[in-house]
């Protein structure tokens, strides 16, 4: 059983939030591990994670040490472990492609990306040269063509992939298949925080329909002050965002919703808010004599660490995958830790699949 030697791509928010969450937890020598789902996975605790290789795009971040650039502007989220021993990881410079949208150039300094004036490297080469076999993808919504090609050079490496932003890889029959072929395990795609709006009104949809109620019209909407929702002001990046979070609740109702009736996206961007998401969800109701009722629930969350403590076990499951051969989407893990996974399960169905799996290595 090797080390987990991780390669991040894009050196944002969540990636911030997941590299201080690794180190925060093993200071932490205290049995109260909230935020934790699992202290270990597989054998793998967290001292098992170690960086080998990340990629980024802005000015500030390239060619800066890991633990500097995930406290380097435009990131925001809550500072939680200021103190990030060295990691020996300078920041490489990725293939912009179109990671970086053109709206963003009109907005200030400390909210935007700037990208860097610098040649990019070979992603493959630089996969295998630094030993990395699990590759955490966290680029920004819309970046089909960067996602794909960092997911060719998994392919290519034989590193395993976490997709944890809305372009379809492991939930796309094709790409599945290439990983599958490689025997490559990948995990996706678009992470479901511990907490979040996805997860909450997943739940409420589904108890809808197991107290024999009957859901009309529902809406999700979301207000935060980081990148992420800057970028997603762009209409065209945001489609298959859409589709990843309005799936994600439609596919726990017994009787799909018209489209009309559902309306479920990121909505605004609000800069003092920050990594603060503000979600406010409502939904209405007929119950018994076709009565109607209804529900608005209102829902303040830190973005990245909230998504933290998912991605890194779905980084474990990867590796678990790997020591035991298992290649292709992993079914088990992306149903519980991602909002459009290939199969879309019920919450504690996904979770106990999941459970089983890590003690079993059973498919
Ligand atoms: N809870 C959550 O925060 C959450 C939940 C679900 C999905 N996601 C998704 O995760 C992704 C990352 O979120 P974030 O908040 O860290 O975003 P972010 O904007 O803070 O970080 C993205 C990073 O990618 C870099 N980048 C852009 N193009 C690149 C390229 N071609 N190669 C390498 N790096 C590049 C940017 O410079 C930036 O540092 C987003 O797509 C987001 O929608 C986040």
């Amino acid at each position: 059983m090797s080390n987990i030697k991780l390669a991040v791509v894009g050196v944002g928010n969540c990636a911030s939030a997941l590299l201080q969450g690794i180190e925060y937890y093993q200071r932490k020598a205290s049995v109260d591990s909230a935020g934790l789902l699992h202290r270990t996975i597989g054998g793998y605790g967290l001292a098992d994670i170690q960086p080998v290789v990340a990629f980024d795009v802005d000015r500030r971040k390239v060619g800066r040490p890991l633990e500097e650039a995930i406290f380097a502007k435009p990131n925001c989220t809550t500072v939680f472990q200021p103190e990030i021993p060295r990691t020996g990881v300078t920041i490489l410079m990725g293939p912009v492609l179109d990671g970086v949208a053109d709206h963003l150039k009109n907005y200030p300094d400390d909210q935007a990306p700037r990208v860097a004036d610098a040649e990019p490297v070979d992603v493959a080469a630089a996969l295998r040269d630094s030993g990395a076999n699990v590759l955490v993808c966290y680029l920004p919504v819309g970046s089909e063509d960067a996602v794909q090609h960092y997911a060719r050079a998994c392919l290519e490496t034989g590193v395993a992939m976490v997709n944890c932003m809305p372009v379809f890889i492991a939930s796309n029959p094709e790409w599945a298949s290439q990983f599958r072929d490689r025997g490559v395990p990948v995990v996706g795609d678009d992470i479901k925080s511990q907490m979040g709006a996805t997860i909450s009104h997943r739940v409420l949809a589904r108890l809808m329909g197991d107290r024999g109620v009957r859901l009309d019209r529902t809406y999700q909407l979301n207000t935060g002050g980081n990148t992420d929702f800057l970028n997603m002001l762009e209409q065209s990046r945001l489609r298959t965002k859409r589709i990843s979070k309005t799936e994600s609740v439609q596919s726990q109702l017994d009787v799909p919703l018209d489209p009309d009736n559902i309306h479920i996206g990121p909505s605004d961007y609000v800069p003092w808010q920050k990594d603060n998401k503000v979600c406010f969800i409502r939904m209405e109701w007929r119950g018994f004599g076709d009565v109607e009722n209804n529900l608005e629930l209102r829902l303040s969350v830190e973005d990245s660490p909230n998504s933290g403590g998912v991605a890194i076990d779905a980084i474990r499951c990867a590796k678990l995958a790997l020591d035991r051969g298992i290649g292709g989407p992993l079914h088990e893990i992306s149903s519980f830790a991602m909002k459009h996974p290939p199969r879309q399960l019920r919450d504690s169905e996904a979770r106990d699949l999941l459970e089983k799996w890590i003690a079993e290595g059973a498919r």
